[in-house]
């Protein structure tokens, strides 16, 4: 993983707009998070998550055949972001896919890795969840309400070929569901508007993150437990069975709840939302990699990821670490 150095505090933001530590940390338990100085970027972020992932895999850059790089926030408008993590990596000519899923990135770059690794396409595919939110915030009290739930950072896995039953990608289920997808949205820039960016939506302030929070909490806390069940009832397994459960981070309040609904005990989930704040896509290798450091997850362990996000998209994996 990697964020950035820069730690912006819910004072800092208090600074800033109308809002106050007690109402972020009661309303989403978040106390501080990761923002970029001027010039850092995502690809940045997530070749330095990249190169961690490839050495922990005991590979070289050379290895990897294909980058999926999963963000809602690309470095600009065109090419992909995945290309210039390619040129950061230093390697040349392999494929880059970058897809665009929101916080369910992450979870739908597993099943695509899974698909080419299954049929043997790819051996090694550098799986990267990567965002720079703070650029594109409204930081004034009219945006508050999305704004202080955002941090910028990255995760990335490397994916290979199963070589025994201990370690390996079990399932994934992804879904998606369009007709509420301006509930979560950036509308401007849009290609749909002519012109794409004009002062007059700026002057309204569309071009910044609108969300209807209470619509969006509703979906994620029936969403998630259905991704859950649906993910244990194709793998066969009871509750009992899951080591770990590692869900996005979006609101420490919906993990809390979904955890309850669907009868998980505490020690068995693990939440960092607290110093990362919301980082979409990178959220759960993010939130993965800080619970294999604390020795949370361990070799063998069965793991079950979950997610929900704009689209509204949401999904599970479940595997053995
Ligand atoms: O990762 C993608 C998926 N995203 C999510 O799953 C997020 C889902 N939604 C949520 O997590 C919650 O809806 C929020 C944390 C975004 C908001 O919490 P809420 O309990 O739904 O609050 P609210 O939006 O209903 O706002 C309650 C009050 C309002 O004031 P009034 O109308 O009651 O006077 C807001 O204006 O809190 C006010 N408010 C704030 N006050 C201080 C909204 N944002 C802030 C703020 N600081 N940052």
């Amino acid at each position: 993983m990697a964020v950035p150095s820069r730690v912006v505090t819910n004072h800092d933001l208090a600074a800033k707009m109308e809002t106050s530590h007690e109402w972020i940390v009661e309303r989403t338990g978040i106390e501080e998070r990761h923002w970029v100085e001027p010039g850092e970027g995502g690809a940045e972020l997530g070749a330095r998550a990249a190169k961690e992932a490839i050495a922990r895999a005991g590979l070289t850059a050379q290895d990897i055949d294909l980058i999926i790089y999963a963000t809602l926030s690309p470095d600009f408008n065109f090419p992909g972001t995945g290309v210039f993590v390619q040129r950061l990596l230093g390697i040349k000519e392999i494929p880059c896919i970058d897809i665009r899923q929101q916080c369910t990135g992450f979870i739908y770059g597993l099943s695509i890795a899974d698909a080419y690794i299954r049929i043997g396409s790819y051996k090694h595919v550098l799986l990267i969840g990567s965002e720079v939110h703070s650029t594109g915030l409204d930081v004034s009290t009219a945006g508050r309400d999305v704004t202080v739930l955002f941090g910028d950072g990255a995760g990335a896995v490397v994916l290979g070929r199963a070589t025994d039953d201990q370690h390996l990608l079990l399932s994934t289920h992804i879904h998606a569901d369009g007709s509420e997808a301006e509930i979560l949205w950036t509308e401007y820039p849009a290609s749909t508007r002519h012109p794409r960016m004009s002062v007059e939506a700026m002057d309204e302030r569309r071009h910044y993150p609108k969300m209807e929070g209470k619509r969006v909490f509703k979906h994620a806390v029936t969403r998630m437990p259905q991704a859950i069940m649906e993910g244990m009832v194709a793998n066969g397994l009871k509750l009992e069975d899951i080591d770990m459960m590692i869900p996005h981070q979006a609101n420490l309040r919906i993990n809390q709840m979904v955890a309850k609904m669907i009868g998980m005990p505490e020690h068995k989930t693990h939440n960092n939302i607290q110093k990362y704040g919301n980082t979409t896509a990178a959220s759960i290798p993010i939130c993965m990699h800080e619970a294999i450091e604390l020795g949370k997850i361990k070799p063998g362990d069965l793991v079950c990821l979950v997610a929900f996000g704009a689209g509204l998209t949401w999904g599970s994996a479940f595997l053995r670490y």
